[in-house]
């Protein structure tokens, strides 16, 4: 584990109310947007898993409010949120999901998944700890099961990573570690594993290319 993600996960363990309150200020800035990004997502979760049949297992790393987990219990999975932090823990509870504290770096899978779901969470890992989560994720699936992941792509930064706290909808008055994947970054991990790039797009941001969007089939 990095001492970067380290650091950062100690940040979440204390301050994820204030993620939790920023997040639902800025999406009652414009109710429609923040609408508009949920059903894009939701969309593109569904396409992705419902050919798995219902009651399959699936397990959400980082689940920060649990609303995507949230979605996909909905579609009649056996969903199980996960994250580092109680507070997020408990939103997700709140949402009626089942729930697990759960560090992808330190704790080991307690079930095997059809579907491994990891939104907006490399975003906090070094490369070294990608390939460890992505071989970890491999263990952990059936046979033709998938992982679902993205990560901010380095093309539209200026720097490989930095600490920051955005001051819109991530902002939480504590700076955390971010780094920006290159595709060929993270194509060179998952080369080093038996995973097929069953899908692979960019979106997002003004020029659609904010975020590296990977689906990977065991
Ligand atoms: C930017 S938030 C994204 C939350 C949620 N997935 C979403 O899209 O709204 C990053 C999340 O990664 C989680 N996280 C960071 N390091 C982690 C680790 N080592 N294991 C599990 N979760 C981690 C944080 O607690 C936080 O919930």
């Amino acid at each position: 584990m990095s001492e970067q993600n380290k650091k950062t996960v100690e940040v979440y363990e204390k301050n994820a109310s204030s993620y939790l309150k920023s997040s639902e200020l800025h999406d009652s800035l414009d109710v429609e947007k923040a609408k508009r990004k949920c059903e894009k997502l939701q969309n593109f979760i569904k396409k992705n898993i419902e050919n798995f049949p219902k009651g399959s297992k699936g397990f959400e790393i980082g689940c920060g409010d649990g609303s995507n987990s949230e979605y996909i219990k909905s579609l009649g999975y056996d969903i199980t949120a996960s994250d580092v932090a109680d507070d997020f823990i408990n939103s997700a509870k709140s949402k009626g999901v089942k729930t697990i504290k759960f560090n992808v770096l330190e704790n080991e899978f307690p079930d095997k998944y059809s579907f491994v779901f990891c939104w907006r969470v490399f975003v906090h890992f070094t490369k070294e700890d990608t390939l460890e989560i992505i071989k970890k994720v491999y263990d952990a699936l059936d046979d033709g099961g998938i992982f679902i992941f993205n990560a901010i792509n380095r093309e539209t930064r200026d720097v490989d990573d930095e600490w920051v706290d955005f001051p819109n909808e991530y902002h939480m008055g504590v700076e955390r570690y971010y780094k920006y994947f290159s595709k060929e970054e993270l194509d060179e991990n998952i080369s080093k594993t038996n995973f097929q790039i069953q899908d692979f797009h960019k979106e997002g941001g003004d020029n659609s290319n904010k975020w590296l969007v990977y689906v990977l089939k065991k």
